[in-house]
């Protein structure tokens, strides 16, 4: 119920139509933007585009109201329509309901803690072909491009394990045409203008055979796998996507909804764990205490060894390194939900049919949540300072019952990939490069990371 008070319009740069935040944002960029209202209204604001309301969600309390005390009110639905429509179709990150709550309680086992083990293998095997391929890289003194070599890896990982893809022609192909379905996704949601995706322009014209491509490459796996006998299954996702049975119902996922829901996980997981590592060798260039120490406990527990689910125990400050790096440079800086019914946070109105922005990326900046946030430090993620802070002060996988169903994918893909490659490798950065970080829809760094890659 709302009360009186609830009527306090929000802070925010109020403009006819929003028509100056737009000339703003395409001038300044959505980051400094955004950081440049944080700064002026603080930690609730509402932000117009042309007719859209856009209310900026950054403190903990506000971010648990959204996504647990009354998530219900807080929907996926016209934010997520282009993405639905031209990516992913009715998978996980877009469906909603009863869709949503079915899929979601068939696939959560196979991402537990202990499900994602069984991918482990997976991991390791890509990220020491990897070692390969940096070893003779490092031999030539060669400069890379650390997000393309981090997204070899991601992208290799996330078909083994969804479709056992071994194919690397087939990994690139299917990489580089999801590719162009997102960027047209993200081009459709930006720009109104953009013609009907009907009309044969060679944008469009491009969208639909790399979705053709992709489909069919789908559809080819599919109709292998369900042409073996069941026993005869190879042991991946699809598979267990395939078998999967509604606890109540006894009923298996229709085919459509098995394309959309591999697709959704090759959407979802690889490019935010790339973006991941490569912004945790950014960040381990930039500080030269926190890279000795990773150094120290990789040599003390490793030696030379490849790292196992016993080992990787051991190897605690690594995987605090991955936590703090999606702390300050979050893969996922934002994500949205759309308002169902009128609402109120902290005494203001939140009008229903407006959107709501949450930011991680400026959360985990808080100043009341952090001390001195804008430094690198892994042990603020010890197990007592976990603990004693904020639930909702850290959510770089989301939070709530729509939190990422890969985290555990991820963390554990991530460790690995760190542990070896640190383990044997000291990329550095090139002299005087900074990084120019934009949030696109995911964080990024528009100059690119180059790096010089230097044994250990
Ligand atoms: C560092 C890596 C990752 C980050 C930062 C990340 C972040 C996120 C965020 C913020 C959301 C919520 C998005 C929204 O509400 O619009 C999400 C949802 C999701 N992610 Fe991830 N993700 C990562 C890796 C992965 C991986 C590896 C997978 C799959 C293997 C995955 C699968 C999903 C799925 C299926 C959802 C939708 C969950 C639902 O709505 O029930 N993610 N992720």
């Amino acid at each position: 119920m709302l009360t009186d008070v609830a009527t306090k319009p929000l802070p925010g740069p109020k403009n006819f139509f929003g028509l100056k935040n737009i000339r703003t944002l395409s001038q300044v960029g959505m980051l400094k933007f955004l950081a440049d209202c944080w700064h002026e209204y603080g930690d609730l604001f509402e932000i117009q585009v042309g007719p859209q309301k856009m209310t900026a969600v950054i403190h903990p309390d506000h971010v648990r109201h959204v996504t647990l005390t009354n998530a219900a009110n807080y929907e996926k639905l016209e934010s997520y329509e282009p993405v639905r429509k031209y990516v992913i179709g009715d998978g996980l990150v877009t469906s909603t309901g009863e869709l949503w709550q079915r899929q979601r309680r068939l696939m959560a086992p196979f991402y537990t803690p202990r499900g994602v083990q069984e991918f482990a293998d997976i991991f390791l095997r890509d990220t020491l072909l990897m070692v390969d391929r940096w070893q003779k890289l490092a031999d030539q003194q060669a400069e890379v491009e650390m997000f393309d070599e981090m997204a070899l890896i991601t992208a290799s990982i996330v078909l083994k394990a969804i479709f056992s893809t071994e194919s690397d022609e087939d990994i690139l192909a299917v990489k580089e045409c999801v590719e162009t379905m997102i960027t047209y996704a993200g081009s459709s949601a930006s720009n109104p203008f953009q013609l009907p995706d009907w009309v044969p322009t060679k944008r469009n014209l491009a969208y639909w055979e790399a979705r053709e491509t992709v489909h069919n490459y789908i559809n080819g796996v599919l109709d292998a796998r369900l042409a073996l006998d069941e026993a005869d299954y190879p042991n991946d996702l699809l598979s267990k996507l395939i078998t999967a049975e509604d606890a109540e119902t006894g009923e298996r996922m229709s085919r459509d909804l098995l394309r959309d829901e591999a697709l959704t996980n090759f959407f979802a997981g690889y490019e935010t764990s790339a973006r991941a590592m490569s912004h945790a060798w950014y960040a381990l260039a930039q500080n030269p205490g926190v890279k000795a120490r990773l150094h120290e406990e990789l040599d003390r527990e490793l030696g030379d060894g490849i790292p196992t689910l016993e080992t990787l125990k051991r190897l605690p400050y690594t995987l605090r390194i991955i936590k703090e790096t999606l702390r300050l440079y979050p893969p996922a800086p934002m994500y949205a939900k759309d308002v169902v019914a009128d609402d109120e946070i902290d005494g203001y109105l939140i009008e229903k049919g407006s959107t709501i922005l949450l930011l991680p990326y400026f959360t985990h900046r808080h100043p009341d949540f952090w001390d001195e946030p804008l430094r690198f430090e892994p042990d603020r993620h010890a197990p007592a300072a976990e603990k004693a802070r904020h639930p909702q002060a850290y959510h770089p996988f989301a939070s709530g019952q729509r939190i990422c169903l890969g985290n555990h994918f991820s963390l554990l893909e991530t460790h690995i990939m760190l542990a070896i490659l640190a383990q044997r490798f000291d990329p550095q950065l090139l002299p005087d490069y900074e990084a120019e970080f934009v949030i696109e829809s995911l964080l990024q760094i528009s100059n690119g990371l180059p790096m010089v890659l230097q044994r250990r």
